[in-house]
C-alpha cells in the first residue's frame, strides 16, 4: 500500500469486527478496496466469477486471508444472484456493490434482459430488495458513475436496446442513481450511498470483457494509465462511502475536474437529476422489476 492511501486510511474509524460484503472482488477497484477494508480491520466477503483469480486474489493478500472469504456471483444469471443470497453471512455491516461492466455488445442473460442493464443495475437491486428484507442493519453502498449526467432514462426502452454501448453504460447508472435516490426516499430508515470512484484505466477496459479492441487497449490505455488515477486512489471513494454520503442527493466522488480525478468528497447530485421526470417514472419500472 502506498503512502498517501496509508496516510487517508490512518485517520478513518477501525472496521474491526464489521463484516463488509464486496461484489466483483476480483475487479481493480474492488480488489483494492477489499485491501482498504482489511487493513481498517474488517472481516471481508468478496465475490466473484473466476475462481482462479478469487484463489490468486486470496493467496496474494496472504496472511490477512482469514478474515477473507469469496463466494462465486453472477450477476447476469438470476440462479447464481438468489443461490448467492442465501449463503449471506449472518450479520452484515457494509454492502459494497460494485461489480460492474462496461462498453459490451448486445447480449442477454437467460432471462432474457440486456446484459448491462442486469449486471449494473437491476441484480444489485435484486439484492438490496433481501438486504432490505434480512439484513436492515446494513449500509448498502452502490458504485455509480458520472456517465449518468450524460444519458437519459427511455422508459419505454428501459434497456437502452436501441442505443449503442456507452450510451447503455450511462442508463444504466443513470437508473441506479434513480434507484438509490427511490430507496433514500421509499426506505428513509436504511442506509444507502451513491459513490463514483473517478477515472481509472482498470481491467474494465480489456478487450477480452467484449467490448473494446485489442487496439484500443494497446494504444490507449497505457495512455490512459498514465493520465488518470490508479485503482488504488478510485477505491478511496468507495472506503469513504463507508462512512459518509447517506444524505438525500448526494454524492462521494472525487472533487477534481469532471470528477475524473482528486481526493474523495461528499458532493451534492447535480440538479438535472434531482429534479428530472425519470424520478416519478422509476417507481413504476421497479414495480415490474423487482423480484
Ligand atoms: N474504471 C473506471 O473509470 C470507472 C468509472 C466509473 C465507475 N466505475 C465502476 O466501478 C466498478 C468497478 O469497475 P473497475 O473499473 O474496477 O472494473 P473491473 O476491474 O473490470 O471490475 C469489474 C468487476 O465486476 C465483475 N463483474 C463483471 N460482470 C459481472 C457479473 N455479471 N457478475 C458478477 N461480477 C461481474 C468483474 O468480474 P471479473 O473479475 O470476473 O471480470 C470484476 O471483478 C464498476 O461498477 C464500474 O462501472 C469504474
Amino acid at each position: 500500500m502506498n503512502k498517501s492511501i496509508h496516510r487517508y486510511l490512518r485517520h478513518l474509524p477501525s472496521l474491526s469486527g464489521k463484516t463488509c460484503v464486496v461484489t466483483g472482488g476480483t475487479g481493480s477497484i474492488a480488489k483494492a478496496l477489499v485491501e482498504d477494508l482489511l487493513f481498517l480491520g474488517a472481516d471481508v466477503v468478496l465475490t466473484y466469477r473466476s475462481e482462479d483469480k478469487a484463489r490468486r486474489l486470496v493467496s496474494e493478500l496472504g496472511g490477512l486471508s482469514d478474515r477473507i472469504h469469496a463466494v462465486f456471483l453472477d450477476l447476469s444469471s438470476k440462479d447464481s444472484v438468489l443461490s448467492f443470497l442465501q449463503g449471506l453471512p449472518r450479520r452484515i455491516d457494509l454492502f459494497f456493490h460494485v461489480a460492474g461492466t462496461y462498453h459490451r455488445p448486445m447480449e442477454f442473460t437467460p432471462e432474457g434482459r440486456e446484459v448491462t442493464y442486469q449486471t449494473d443495475f437491476l441484480a444489485p437491486a435484486w439484492i438490496d430488495g433481501f438486504l432490505l428484507r434480512e439484513h436492515p442493519e446494513a449500509r448498502i453502498i452502490h458504485t455509480g458513475s458520472v456517465s449518468m449526467y450524460y444519458s437519459k432514462v427511455d422508459f419505454q426502452d428501459p434497456m437502452s436496446l436501441k442505443v449503442g454501448k456507452t450510451i447503455r453504460y450511462g442508463r444504466d447508472k443513470r437508473l441506479l442513481a434513480l434507484y438509490v435516490l427511490f430507496l433514500q426516499e421509499r426506505y428513509p430508515d436504511g442506509s444507502y450511498v451513491l459513490a463514483h470512484p473517478g477515472v481509472s484505466a482498470t481491467s474494465l477496459f480489456q478487450s477480452e470483457k467484449g467490448g473494446f479492441s485489442k487496439t484500443f487497449e494497446r494504444l490507449l490505455v497505457p495512455v490512459m494509465k498514465r493520465v488518470f488515477m490508479k485503482p488504488e486512489k478510485a477505491a478511496l471513494c468507495l472506503v469513504l462511502a463507508a462512512f459518509s454520503g447517506e444524505g438525500r442527493g448526494e454524492l462521494v466522488a472525487p472533487r477534481g475536474f469532471l470528477h475524473s480525478w482528486g481526493k474523495p468528497r461528499v458532493l451534492r447530485l447535480r440538479k438535472s437529476l434531482l429534479e428530472s421526470d425519470e424520478r416519478l417514472l422509476f417507481p413504476g419500472l421497479w414495480e415490474r422489476e423487482k423480484l
